[in-house]
């Protein structure tokens, strides 16, 4: 990972929130949420919040006395999700590195976090502060996108950008939210973490948009992909998006559009 690769920024928060969460969080989030509940936990941790996609869908799905503690690396983030919450909920949004929780030893039920990990610079560190607040019978689950090209819109996407800028073609989708697949590793990761019991799930989305636009506008826009582009041209940021649209339309059609997304899903306890 770059130093960029975790800046959720600028107009990125807004974006994101409003065409990346549709396409490719949402089905995730609710798949989440499921899985939380039928843990039926009372205190709820969850890392790398973003705007809050996953958030809300445990306040919709979990009883009342549940309490949620959302937080994010990003600011930016959390405003962008405490501007969606409505008045007297029982979220607490609080700004924290996954690294380095604010928070005492054994005080969740479940913590979660939906494709965060992969923005962890250590993931056994970001893994045992997971494991540190949980409770002796708590739960970690988290999801990591499988590799880009079982994830049809990142790659086309990708693919376009890198004939926009031969020379140096932007990797950030490559790199970082699908370069953390290997199942092999995320077990090794998290048993030198300190979790023994750890299951992990392969689970496929459609992701669809009303436009190619849409999705083109969302990647290059709206996630960390922005960066990359600004920092090789800044003046090319629509070309680019451009760019990306035409490759959209060209495998997906004109219209509304529908890609495959694969994710591992991850739960770990002991
Ligand atoms: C792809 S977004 C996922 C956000 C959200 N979970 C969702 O499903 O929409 C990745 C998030 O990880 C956050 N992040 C990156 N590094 C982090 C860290 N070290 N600790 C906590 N959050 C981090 C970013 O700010 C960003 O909101």
């Amino acid at each position: 990972m770059v130093a960029d690769d975790k800046v959720f920024t600028g107009s990125i928060p807004e974006i994101y929130d409003r065409l990346m969460v549709p396409l490719i969080f949402e089905p995730y989030a609710h798949d989440l949420a499921e899985r939380i509940a039928r843990a039926a936990p009372h205190d709820i941790l969850e890392t790398a919040a973003g705007t809050g996609v996953l958030t809300r869908a445990i306040a919709a799905r979990l009883p009342a006395p549940t309490r949620i503690v959302a937080t994010d690396l990003n600011q930016a983030m959390i405003d962008q999700a405490a501007a969606r919450q409505p008045p007297r909920d029982r979220v607490t949004w609080r700004q924290t590195d996954a690294l380095a929780l604010p928070f005492e030893d054994r005080t969740f039920d479940v913590v979660v976090c939906q494709f965060g990990a992969m923005f962890f610079p250590d993931r056994v560190k970001g893994y045992g502060e997971a494991r540190r607040v949980l409770k002796p019978e708590g739960r970690f689950l988290f999801n990591v996108w499988d590799r880009i090209s079982e994830n049809e819109f990142a790659d086309v996407v990708t693919e376009a950008l890198a004939k926009v800028f031969p020379q140096d073609p932007p990797q950030f989708m490559a790199r970082t939210p699908h370069g953390h697949h290997d199942v092999g590793k995320i077990r090794e990761e998290l048993s030198a973490a300190g979790f023994a019991d750890i299951a992990i799930e392969t689970v496929e989305h459609r992701s669809k948009a009303p436009s190619p636009r849409d999705v083109a506008v969302a990647y290059c826009q709206g996630t960390p992909l922005r960066n990359e582009i600004m920092a090789r041209d800044a003046a090319r940021l629509d070309d680019a998006t451009k760019a990306a649209t035409e490759a959209l339309a060209h495998r997906f059609g004109s219209g509304p559009v529908d890609g495959r997304i694969r994710a591992h899903v991850i739960a770990a306890t002991g």
